[in-house]
């Protein structure tokens, strides 16, 4: 990466006072023509590299989160979102932007009316997120995020974003009981989302259904009868592995909490009753004779449940 030799004039772009005018101007015009002003005699090389992938120290990046707090110019806000967001791909860089008060100025462009900068306010958090820490500082955003999804055009690169943001805080159990009740909603996404939705939210609800305390929240939501179809035999892999799992790993909660799962009392039009009924009993039976082994022998697994 040229990040660490390129330090040196992002660090002259990133002073503030008389450099701020030059911040936005490498900003907006990229590194190019600013590099060139400054180094007249970079190689061919180095002059392709964008700024997005420079590794910055603690002092630029306090700079660059103080920009994108003061500036409303929506070409500089989404490009100090990228970079933060790039630079949040490293473990060092995503405790010097949570110590610098960062988290709270990256959320607060979640609020941006533009789809563009929400995205990438998203994408970054994502990348913070993937930080113990960073996710106490994240979770209250979590539910402000969820409303959004539902709100976001179907299938639209923002909703695809705040789902990966939310798969990521719920890769520990910490924080999963704060997407309770939005789980009706979710599978509501995932009958009507298309296949990069489908999988995101599958992910999401897979991460859901391997704590137990998730389990009743999952099985009493009322879902539409076409939530089958995700057990049809022609259905992508990729999909279809996913709704298998996530039936597996409700059947492992169940046994976990000493339930039978005939006994208990979930409403008409519930998850349950759908995957505890006859029809689905049916689809597994289709299922065992799949030619995706690995389709068949989750089939299998489950077919005695029933
Ligand atoms: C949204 O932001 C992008 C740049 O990030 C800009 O190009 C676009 O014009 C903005 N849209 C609106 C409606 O302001
Ligand atoms: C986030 O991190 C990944 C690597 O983990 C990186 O590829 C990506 O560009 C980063 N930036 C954003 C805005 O997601
Ligand atoms: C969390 O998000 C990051 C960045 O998008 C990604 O690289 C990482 O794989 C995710 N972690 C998990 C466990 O999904
Ligand atoms: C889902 O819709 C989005 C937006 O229209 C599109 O970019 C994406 O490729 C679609 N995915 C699939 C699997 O069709
Ligand atoms: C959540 O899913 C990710 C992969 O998408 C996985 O790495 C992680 O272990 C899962 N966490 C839980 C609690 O199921």
């Amino acid at each position: 990466m040229g990040g660490a030799r390129d330090a040196g004039w992002v660090a002259a772009g990133l002073v503030l006072g008389a450099g701020a005018c030059y911040c936005i101007y490498w900003l907006t015009r990229g590194p190019r023509r600013a590099r060139r002003r400054l180094r007249p005699s970079r190689s061919a090389e180095d002059l392709t590299d964008g700024p997005y992938d420079a590794v910055l120290n603690a002092e630029q990046l306090e700079k660059l989160l103080y920009l994108l707090e003061s500036t409303d110019d929506p070409i500089i806000v989404e490009k100090a979102l990228v970079t933060l967001g790039n630079n949040a791909a490293f473990s060092t860089n995503q405790a010097i932007i949570r110590e610098l008060g960062g988290i709270p100025i990256v959320a607060n462009k979640i609020n941006s009316p533009n789809q563009s900068i929400k995205e990438k306010a998203l994408n970054a958090l994502n990348n913070l997120s993937v930080n113990v820490e960073n996710q106490v500082k994240i979770k209250v955003y979590v539910q402000r995020v969820c409303e959004d999804v539902f709100a976001d055009p179907l299938n639209s690169a923002v909703q695809l974003a705040g789902l990966r943001l939310l798969t990521n805080m719920t890769v520990t159990n910490n924080y999963q009981h704060l997407l309770s009740s939005y789980i009706t909603g979710l599978l509501h996404l995932l009958l009507t989302g298309n296949g990069s939705t489908k999988v995101q939210v599958l992910k999401l609800l897979l991460n859901l259904s391997e704590n137990p305390d998730m389990t009743e929240g999952l099985l009493s939501a009322q879902v539409d009868a076409s939530f089958l179809s995700l057990y049809d035999g022609r259905i992508t892999s990729e999909i279809l592995l996913r709704a298998l799992t996530l039936f597996q790993n409700l059947n492992n909660c169940l046994r976990v909490e000493g339930c039978l799962a005939a006994q208990l009392p979930f409403a008409k039009g519930s998850l349950f009753s759908l995957l505890y009924g006859e029809d689905c009993a049916q689809k597994m039976r289709a299922l065992a004779h799949h030619h995706d082994a690995d389709v068949k022998e989750k089939a299998l697994a489950i077919l005695p449940k029933f």
